[in-house]
């Protein structure tokens, strides 16, 4: 049950004393470096780890999408991973520019297999950690500060001692105290200064040292505060790669990893999608997104965004969520009616290689590698805009406004009926059978026009003109015996070059109605669009005459 006074339980997180902090006046200019944490913390996390093929498989894919720096596995902790390690090692399928990392505990034996397992290789981050907040010091690991401190120093030592026995591989050290997030400044500090002296980078061979939200446990100001008061405190900075790794317990991890950039990291752990323990790793795909929409590259190239999605789904067994930001499946659709409007206007307006602006869409599907089609969808929330929308690209031209309006009521009628989604598909056949195809007293061939079994010669023009509209209209209605009133013309041409006309009508008393025809020779398409008009009429007794239109 929930506190009354959750005070009485939980207490806020400490805020950082920093003066005259930097970050909140930054702008991020570049990328950081990426590293990829699905092979480990990512595996660690999934109910069933991925098996080497699977692991193989997201590998590829990683390298395809550009990461530089890849963590392989935990190999002293899992034979699967040694094996994949060995199998990525022995078959040559890490890429010259592409960097393994292996995570390793502060344990002698475990530190040996670790090497064991990359032996080979021509570039490894051998990645040690320890946690080093009060709650584990006390909790966890009953250690003292002086101990915590001495066990990433010790494994550091080792470390050292075994690359230093094989030369042949260029070694880079990472060290992260695990917890960082909850741990006291100070201590943090100087348990990385410590490892730093043991391990001695150098501005030419720096090593990383990776400052992980295990739990994230404050604001994202907060967690930047921290990465600040690090950069500028830390020993060593110069020969030191600064690298976060937020944990979204909070569902601000993306927040807390762009502002730790601004507050000095220059790398970023995570996965795709967000996968990691609890509530995740901070996901990289939205990280990297998030740049590119601010016009800057980031390094990462997610133009098949589907296409990783699968990857990951398959190799997860998680589903990434329909709402996902830049990945989902409903990310780029609007089914709101204003949305959609906008979104029209916006691809209407929209010049080729200008810069992009279009209403309720960040960022271009299409440099996602995702069609426009899933853009607007229709279901009972949606306005007229959707519905031209999909006419558009289904039947190639614009419907005049207030045939679209016309025409929305027959689809929000469908909707309604039906409380689901319309397709595409389906809108185009309503407009056709609602239009092109409605059945009444009138139809024509080559010469004539037909109202009622009563014939009547079809006039010709050599100008498809509201003219000739006038002209069709009075002999169907010589033959109707109806006053006709033409009350609106407008033609379009569609994207396949033919003639689309549309011809308001006034038929005897009845409302006034539109007829729509297609057709490569003008002139017919008027007489078609007329004949269309006059059979949407309701003709009173006409049982044939069953039009799904609705009154405009
Ligand atoms: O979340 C974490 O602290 C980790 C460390 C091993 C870096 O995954
Ligand atoms: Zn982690």
């Amino acid at each position: 049950m929930m506190m009354r006074n959750p005070s009485e339980k939980y207490r806020p997180f400490p805020q950082v004393n920093l003066n005259g902090r930097r970050w909140p006046t930054r702008k991020i200019e570049r990328a950081p470096i990426w590293m990829s944490t699905d092979l480990r913390d990512g595996n660690q996390a999934l109910i069933d780890p991925m098996s080497i093929e699977a692991k193989l498989e997201f590998f590829e894919m990683l390298v395809a999408v550009g990461f530089k720096e890849i963590e392989v596995g935990f190999p002293s902790a899992s034979q699967t991973d040694f094996d994949f390690v060995r199998k990525l090692i022995v078959e040559n399928r890490v890429p010259a520019d592409v960097t393994i990392e292996v995570l390793v505990q502060s344990r002698r034996e475990l530190i040996e297999r670790t090497f064991e397992a990359v032996e080979g290789a021509p570039q490894v981050i051998v990645h040690l950690y320890n946690a080093i907040s009060p709650s584990f010091r006390k909790i966890v690991f009953a250690q003292s500060k002086e101990e915590t401190k001495a066990l990433a120093v010790e494994g550091t030592r080792i470390i050292k001692e075994c690359a230093a026995a094989r030369p042949g591989t260029h070694w880079i050290y990472q060290y992260s105290p695990e917890t960082f997030s909850m741990t006291e400044l100070s201590f943090s500090r100087e348990v990385c200064d410590a490892v730093a002296q043991m391990w001695r980078p150098t501005s030419a061979h720096k090593m990383i040292v990776n400052l992980p939200a295990t739990v994230e446990a404050a604001m994202p100001n907060v967690f930047a505060d921290q990465i600040e008061w690090m950069d500028r405190n830390m020993s060593f900075r110069d020969s030191i790669v600064l690298s976060v790794h937020p944990h979204n317990d909070r569902g601000t991890a993306v927040a807390a990893a762009e502002l730790a950039i601004l507050a000095g990291a220059d790398r970023v752990e995570g996965c795709l999608f967000g996968n990691g323990e609890r509530t995740g790793n901070v996901d990289l795909v939205t990280l990297a997104m998030n740049l590119y929409t601010q016009g800057i590259d980031p390094g990462l190239d997610f133009s098949d965004i589907d296409g990783v999605r699968r990857v990951v789904e398959r190799c997860n067994q998680i589903p990434v969520h329909p709402r996902h930001p830049y990945a989902g499946d409903l990310v780029f659709t609007a089914f709101s009616g204003s949305h959609q409007d906008a979104i029209r206007k916006g691809f209407a307006q929209r010049e080729a290689d200008t810069v992009w602006d279009v209403p309720y869409l960040p960022i271009d599907p299409a440099d996602l590698g995702r069609s426009y089609d899933a853009v607007i969808r229709v279901n009972s929330q949606s306005g007229k805009g959707g519905a031209t929308y999909l006419l558009e690209r289904g039947l190639g031209f614009t419907p005049p406004r207030r045939v679209q309006i016309e025409f929305s009521h027959a689809v929000q009628k469908v909707a309604d009926a039906s409380g689901a989604e319309v397709s595409g598909e389906a809108i185009c056949a309503l407009f056709k059978r609602e239009y092109f195809d409605a059945q009444g007293p009138a139809s024509r061939d080559a010469s004539t026009l037909d109202f009622d079994g009563r014939h009547v010669k079809l006039p010709v023009s050599a100008v498809a003109d509201e003219a000739h509209a006038q002209a069709v209209a009075a002999a169907v209605a010589s033959v109707a015996s109806v006053a006709i009133e033409v009350t609106s013309f407008e033609t379009a041409a569609t994207a396949k070059g033919e003639t689309a006309v549309f011809i308001g009508c006034r038929i005897g008393d009845q409302a006034m109605r539109f007829g729509v025809a297609v057709n490569a020779n003008a002139s017919q398409a008027v007489a078609d669009a007329i004949v269309s008009a006059v059979n949407r009429v309701r003709w009173a007794g006409r049982k044939e005459v069953e039009s799904e239109a609705v009154e405009a």
